[in-house]
């Protein structure tokens, strides 16, 4: 099992779960390497194989060397967790600067497709049964979290772009999306950890961390990730209330068509289009 982010918060309860659930080796990639070796070490003094590995996401070079020594080292993974994000200070988009806009998605978006990417392709090679989990946000669903928007686009891209992985990966790599709300971690200190070519450091917005320690453990997070996992899931909720969200964004969507779309539109299902044009181009 390799997790990325796994030195803190949700990351490091998916590789103790995955321990605790029997896997026989896990990888903690992290920024912070020697966060990562600690979270390893609590691994390996319960009797698991662990190995900390200091890996920036958003050095595509860097993830797929990590891949390639890991497979060397103990095989293609079973499960990997592409979990690593930050979140920048709140903010107006429009009042954001270019530097945080680039490190939310590099990080988020770039850091988490180099990591699917980079164990994807060993995994489509091997015979064994594997499985992709990305960490997403109930973000995805329609949280409208004022201050966050390059996050919430990134939580987003998450879901969509594991909606097409899923259809594009053969049977044995299966692809699940871990939507968490509110979890207690050390996702406020994002700010305080900016690498810098991102615009470096600054200090943490307080009122953050004060809202985040009244979240759900990242254990239980963890447990219901690897639930959902067993359960063939590809959408992995773990917080019941972020289902109000989802039906509103639903009842939204609903109301638009009735108002704005309701003729007959069924020629133009792209899906039979693209089928029946390129049917016709590959008999001619
Ligand atoms: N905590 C929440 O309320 C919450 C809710 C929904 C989703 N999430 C998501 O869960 C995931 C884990 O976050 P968390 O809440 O455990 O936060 P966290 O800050 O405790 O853990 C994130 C880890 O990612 C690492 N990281 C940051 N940039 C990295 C990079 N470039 N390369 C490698 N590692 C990097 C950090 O060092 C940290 O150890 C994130 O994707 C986050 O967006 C968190």
């Amino acid at each position: 099992m390799v997790v990325t982010g796994g030195a803190h918060g949700i990351g490091a309860a998916l590789g103790r779960e995955a321990a605790a659930r029997g896997a026989s080796s896990v990888v903690i990639m992290d920024l912070l390497a020697s966060e990562a070796d600690e979270v390893a070490r609590s691994i390996r003094d319960r009797g698991t194989e662990a190995r900390g590995v200091g890996c920036d996401v958003t050095d595509r070079d860097a993830v797929m060397a990590v891949a390639a020594e890991v497979a060397g080292f103990s095989g293609v993974p079973g499960v990997v967790c592409a979990n690593a994000g930050v979140i920048g200070p709140p903010g107006r988009l429009l009042d954001m600067d270019t530097s945080q806009i680039r490190w939310v998605l590099e990080v988020n978006l770039l850091g988490l497709i180099w990591t699917l990417q980079a164990f994807g392709r060993l995994m489509e090679a091997d015979t064994q049964q594997g499985w992709l989990m990305a960490t997403s946000s109930e973000h995805a669903f329609g949280v409208a979290h004022l201050g966050a928007a390059p996050y919430t686009a990134s939580k987003h891209a998450v879901l969509g772009l594991c909606d097409i992985l899923r259809g594009e990966l053969p049977d044995n790599v299966g692809v699940s999306v871990l939507c968490p709300g509110l979890t207690v971690s050390t996702l406020w200190q994002s700010e305080g950890r900016r690498p810098g070519r991102f615009g470096g450091p600054s200090a943490p917005d307080a009122s953050s961390a004060a809202v985040i320690e009244h979240g759900m453990s990242a254990e239980t997070v963890a447990e219901r990730a690897f639930d959902g996992l067993a359960a063939g899931r590809f959408l992995i909720p773990t917080h019941y209330n972020a289902l109000d969200y989802g039906e509103a964004r639903w009842r939204d969507v609903q109301a638009a068509f009735e108002e704005l779309a309701k003729i007959d539109t069924s020629c133009w299902h792209v899906g039979d289009i693209a089928r029946a044009v390129r049917g016709r181009s590959s008999n001619a």
